[in-house]
């Protein structure tokens, strides 16, 4: 029986808002320790009605297919927020939106909530507002990007 349901399937096969953003305000990259999948966030944020919003958000996975789809859903739902009302997502809310996921995949949401917190504390970082940091942390399982990535190049790359 095929654990995912329909919605996982559609943005795997066709994920929405997938790239890069040129000149991005924050760019997040997280990875997972146990499957090594990696997750990049780009955003861009606009003031509006004295609001910081995400006007735009996109992602580049390397990753399985529920990673891909976590990344893909997550993107619409963070698109047009206030950064404050985004920072409020959790992978639970990831999942939900995409129908529910087998419980030995909801570690992928994980890695798309890390992904668009750790673009939010970018975005904070450049834009001098350290101040606001904590609160991304506060709820966040980030990792770090470093770690990853000499992680992944060290296995030359995976097959899924
Ligand atoms: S198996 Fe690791 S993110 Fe999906």
């Amino acid at each position: 029986m095929n654990p995912y349901n329909p919605k996982i399937v559609d943005h795997f096969i066709n994920p929405r808002n997938v790239g890069e953003i040129p000149n991005a305000d924050g760019v997040g990259t997280v990875g997972h320790p146990s499957c090594g999948d990696i997750v990049r966030f780009y955003i861009k944020i606009e003031s509006l009605n004295g609001q910081e919003v995400i006007s735009q958000a996109t992602f580049k996975t390397f990753g399985c297919t529920t990673a891909i789809a976590t990344s893909s859903i997550a993107t619409e739902l963070i698109k047009g927020k206030p950064v404050k009302e985004a920072l409020l997502l959790k992978n639970e809310d990831v999942a939900k939106a995409l129908g529910g996921l087998p419980a030995i995949k909801m570690h992928c949401s994980v890695l798309a909530e890390d992904a668009f917190r750790a673009a939010i504390a970018d975005y904070y970082k450049k834009s001098g507002k350290e101040q606001l940091l904590e609160e991304v942390k506060q709820q966040s399982q980030i990792h770090e990007e470093k770690e990853l990535l000499s992680r992944n190049s060290s296995k030359g790359g995976k097959n899924k």
